[in-house]
């Protein structure tokens, strides 16, 4: 290395993608190492709606390892933090004993400063710790010079996040290994392979922040029996329908068991004891809406899925966007004055028969649903080449911009 470049940080930027699940996760066997109760699927949405960008620098002349999340300095002593660093590093040392190419030696003793924005509002109430945490590693991963399966630490930081290592349709083996070495994201399609699905985030009006998702979790399992039944007998044959209606492309069943799956979740929480309520009136609207609407048509166009929030994600065909969303503008007014309805991939407009108004008519709730994003299925972490887009200016702190 030139003398000149010796304290010049070792700088790489990375994007991640949210994921929302079809098969959920809800319930740990091991709250340190986060091993699940139960397999999972999901579909990655696309970079372009939700991404989490993370640029990582390490320098000699760094004398602490250091975090800012979207432009505030966080606590890095956390322990999925510290976890998610931990073993990178060890990664990249066992990499390096393995005498493997491309492993920076003297990166591994520098410390890093780490700086992550996301490209859509946390208050939003979106699944951010899945692309924060998938970012870090793959970014950290990049600055280390290690390659190679990573989402067993992403899985460290997150549970989620583990998915989110991976584009397309992504399933997470639950594993049976005390270690958890085989509690992994393996790829079941790539996002190419179903190109009329498409995602539409419906962000709900939330008065106050939910029960967090970890903490949920945790009273579920020491207090709901129908978690234990749903983990023990209902997702392993869920896993297997839905791997196979996602490879055969076949909408109603794929949408289906995500609605099936969603009230499961969502009646697991209501076991727990004291129950979490993550749906609020206007998720079950959204509900009853999505039903009346299929029953409408006599087959299931459209699909519901809800995490740890009230937030609907709706799943469907490219050729029932533009219908659905008018419906939801009926039954949500949208603001008059506020921001834009919808955002992301444009959306058509369309014009509702009396029947259908008819039938998918209640009473209407205004400003229930804030804003729509339109995405679909996407790609898995990708490297920032441009430099100008690192979010660490050569000082190694967060540039002004940020
Ligand atoms: C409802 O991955 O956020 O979104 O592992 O404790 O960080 P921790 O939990 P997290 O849980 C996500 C739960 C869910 C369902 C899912 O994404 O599968």
């Amino acid at each position: 290395m030139p003398e000149d470049n010796v304290d010049k940080p070792n700088m790489a930027t990375c994007t991640a993608p949210v994921n929302i699940a079809v098969i959920k996760y809800w319930g740990k066997r091991n709250e340190d190492l986060i091993l699940p109760i139960n397999s999972s699927l999901s579909v990655t949405l696309h970079q372009d709606q939700l991404k989490t960008t993370t640029t990582v620098a390490s320098s000699r002349s760094f004398q602490e390892d250091r975090i800012w999340l979207n432009d505030k300095e966080e606590d890095i002593s956390h322990p999925r933090l510290q976890s998610c660093l931990r073993e990178i590093r060890r990664l990249a040392r066992k990499r390096r004993s393995d005498g493997e190419p491309g492993v920076d030696m003297t990166a591994l003793s520098h410390k890093v400063h780490i700086c992550s924005v996301n490209n859509f509002p946390t208050a939003a109430g979106l699944a951010s710790s899945a692309a924060g945490f998938a970012c870090l590693v793959y970014t950290l991963a990049r600055v280390f010079g290690v390659e190679g399966e990573l989402s067993g630490i992403a899985r460290q930081g997150s549970g989620s996040a583990c998915r989110s290592m991976y584009g397309g349709f992504v399933q997470w083996i639950m594993g049976r290994r005390e270690d958890g070495k085989d509690s992994l994201a393996q790829q079941v399609e790539p996002e190419t392979h179903w190109p009329e699905l498409r995602v539409l985030v419906l962000v709900a009006s939330a008065e106050r922040k939910p029960v967090g998702s970890t903490s949920g979790m945790q009273t579920s399992v020491q207090t709901s029996c129908l978690l234990k039944h749903r983990a023990e007998s209902v997702v392993p044959g869920r896993m297997e329908e839905m791997i196979e209606a996602v490879r055969r492309k076949d909408f109603t069943t794929f949408a289906e068991l995500t609605m099936k799956d969603s009230n499961q979740f969502h009646a697991t929480c209501l076991d727990t004891y004291p129950p979490i309520f993550y749906l609020n009136n206007v998720s079950r609207q959204v509900i009853g809406l999505v039903h009346r609407y299929n029953r409408h048509y006599g087959e299931t166009r459209v699909a519901y899925t809800f995490d740890a929030g009230p937030n609907a994600v709706i799943y469907t065909l490219q050729e029932h966007v533009a219908e659905f969303v008018q419906v939801v503008r009926h039954l949500f007014p949208p603001e008059t004055n506020g921001g834009q309805f919808i955002n992301g991939l444009p959306v058509n407009n369309a014009v509702l028969s009396e029947e259908l108004k008819q039938a998918v008519s209640s009473e209407p709730i205004p400003k229930g649903i804030s804003y729509i994003i339109s995405t679909k299925a996407g790609p898995g972490p990708r490297v920032v080449d441009d430099p100008d887009q690192h979010l660490l200016g050569s000082d190694g702190f967060p540039k002004k911009s940020v």
